[in-house]
């Protein structure tokens, strides 16, 4: 039961996140068919166009997404790794979790120096849990343009309690 409250809560969580997305469109290619229908079922499937992953990154966010209930044959998630290989390639294994992510990790993935690093933890304690780019507005405005720049490598996951 708690399980499912707090999966529900992710999902809101990311429906909100997906809004400032909405205008953006998939692009077209093979699997894009596939990810739009099993990677729609909880979230948008643009969801997944808001990170840029390895090869390896995407098999493991997809066996994620297998383990939190994602319905499909071995032929569409295969289709859909090929898609978003292909056009969301990026060169992290992993996405930052802003919410969780350490000083040292927000400095070489964000390219954050130490003082903006320290300055980013302390803006979190006070008002994180973060679920989208919206909630950072309040940022010293040099260390949100780093971020927004490197967007496609941070995520904002629900806290695991
Ligand atoms: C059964 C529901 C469900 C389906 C179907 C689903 N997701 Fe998710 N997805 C989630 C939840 C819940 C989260 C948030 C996880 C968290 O906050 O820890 C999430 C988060 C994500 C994230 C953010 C980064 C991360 O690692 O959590 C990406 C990217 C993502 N999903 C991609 C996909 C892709 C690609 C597919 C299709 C293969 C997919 N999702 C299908 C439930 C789902």
């Amino acid at each position: 039961m708690m399980k499912a409250i707090a999966l529900l809560a992710f999902v809101s969580a990311i429906a909100a996140a997906d809004s400032a997305f909405a205008q953006d469109t998939l692009p077209d290619g093979t699997g894009k068919a596939e990810t739009v229908s099993v990677c729609g079922q909880c979230h948008e499937a643009q969801k997944s166009a808001s990170v840029k992953l390895t090869r390896k990154g995407w098999t493991e966010t997809i066996d994620k997404m297998k383990g939190l209930g994602a319905q499909g044959t071995e032929r569409e998630f295969a289709a859909i790794l090929e898609y978003l290989s292909t056009h969301f390639k990026g060169d992290l294994d992993e996405a930052l979790d802003l919410n969780t992510a350490e000083r040292l990790d927000l400095e070489s993935v964000l390219q954050l120096l130490r003082r903006e690093s320290a300055a980013f933890v302390q803006f979190r304690n006070a008002r994180g849990p973060f679920t989208s780019m919206a909630d950072l507005k309040d940022l010293d405005a040099a260390i949100l343009k780093k971020i927004e720049a490197r967007k496609e490598r941070v995520v904002f996951l629900a806290s695991k309690k």
